[in-house]
């Protein structure tokens, strides 16, 4: 009997060994480990065997079974494997599906270049905050309490308020930080504020109640308004190419004197004068100015001893001209269709 069933045993490891499909391997599964099997009809018998060999022999024919079952299950095991290596579609050597990832607004980016081009100047690039007193926003510049500007019709004022009771502004423009950076600054300073400013407009493709400005301040001693355009014509220059002509006019603000409005020639129509630029050749670009007086003072500067200009870039603009977007609203519509352009 013994040696019956180490027969079976070799017969059914070696048939395994052999079998590569797995209807084969199913087929001799039934044949070894199935009801009808010889070895199922032993262990029925071994009622009919003495006694005294019984135990010896119901361990051996479970022994068997479970090496005939490894038997069986290795061999499904390198047959599935073998398979899927011969059916498979799948091309290891495919390159990946590379994640998709984010980049920096367009804004951001533009704003990226403007501070190169002045850090390399030697300007120090400072922030300010967003929601503003209006002893910042307007008073230290020098603004009076009835000009325009304040109008409900410019300015988002909100419900919290400052010493006097009056309410706070969502900051009109950047240059509050002018008197801000002053604040923990002596002179000489050379500084580039980039921010983002809010006015109360009607939207259309040009105008935006949120947009982005950038400020910049220069204080030292024997400061004269050839360096401020000096250092306008570089900076544009640098920025969009030497081909690129300033133009300067006379303007008022309440916090520089003499003030100007600075064009730069259109880049689209080249001068020649196109819809971009109202038939013109030009384009505003921003606000300049030498450091009024009373600013200096409000800045604990000396107007006797230092001097200083500062400018107000509109970004927003120069941006859709440096990369040609046709509308300012598109900047901040969180629309992926315009912001993975760029
Ligand atoms: N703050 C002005 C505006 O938002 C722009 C400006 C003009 C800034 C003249 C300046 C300046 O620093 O000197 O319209």
């Amino acid at each position: 009997m013994k040696s019956k069933l180490e027969q079976i045993r070799k017969d059914a490891i070696k048939a395994f060994e052999q079998a590569t499909d797995p209807k084969t391997i199913e087929k001799l599964e039934k044949q070894f480990l199935g009801r009808k099997a010889e070895l199922a009809r032993i262990a029925k018998d071994i009622k009919k065997i003495a006694k005294d060999k019984r135990p010896e022999i119901g361990k051996l024919i479970n022994e068997v079974k479970r090496d005939i079952a490894s038997a069986v299950n290795k061999q499904r095991a390198t047959s599935s494997a073998g398979a899927s290596q011969t059916s498979s579609k799948f091309d290891y050597t495919l390159p990946g599906i590379a994640p998709a990832t984010g980049h920096l607004h367009p804004i951001t980016q533009f704003l990226e270049k403007i501070e190169d081009i002045f850090i390399k100047m030697g300007y120090e690039v400072v922030e300010g905050p967003e929601l503003e007193d209006q002893k910042y926003n307007f008073d230290l510049l020098n603004v009076p309490e009835d000009h325009p500007s304040r109008d409900i019709q410019d300015t988002f004022y909100v419900s919290r308020e400052d010493k006097k009771g009056r309410p706070y502004v969502l900051r009109t423009h950047t240059s509050p930080v002018q008197i801000r950076a002053l604040e923990s600054r002596k002179p000489p300073v050379r500084l580039l504020v980039p921010g983002r400013v809010f006015r109360n407009e009607r939207t259309d493709a040009g105008h935006e109640t949120t947009f982005y400005q950038c400020e910049a301040l220069v204080i030292d001693k024997n400061i004269r308004v050839t360096d401020l355009i000096g250092t306008l014509e570089l900076f544009i220059k640098r920025l969009y190419g030497d081909d690129v002509k300033i133009r300067v006019r006379p303007h008022f603000y309440p916090f520089t004197e003499p003030s100007l409005d600075v064009d730069m020639s259109c880049l689209l129509c080249g001068g020649k004068g196109c819809s971009f630029c109202k038939q013109s050749g030009w384009i505003e670009t921003l606000g300049a100015g030498m450091v009024h007086p009373n600013v200096l003072k409000n800045m604990k500067v000396d107007p006797k001893e230092y001097s200083g200009f500062a400018f107000g870039l509109g970004i927003d603009r120069l941006m859709m001209l440096y990369y040609g977007v046709d509308d300012i609203r598109l900047s901040y519509s969180g629309d992926l269709r315009f912001i993975e352009q760029f």
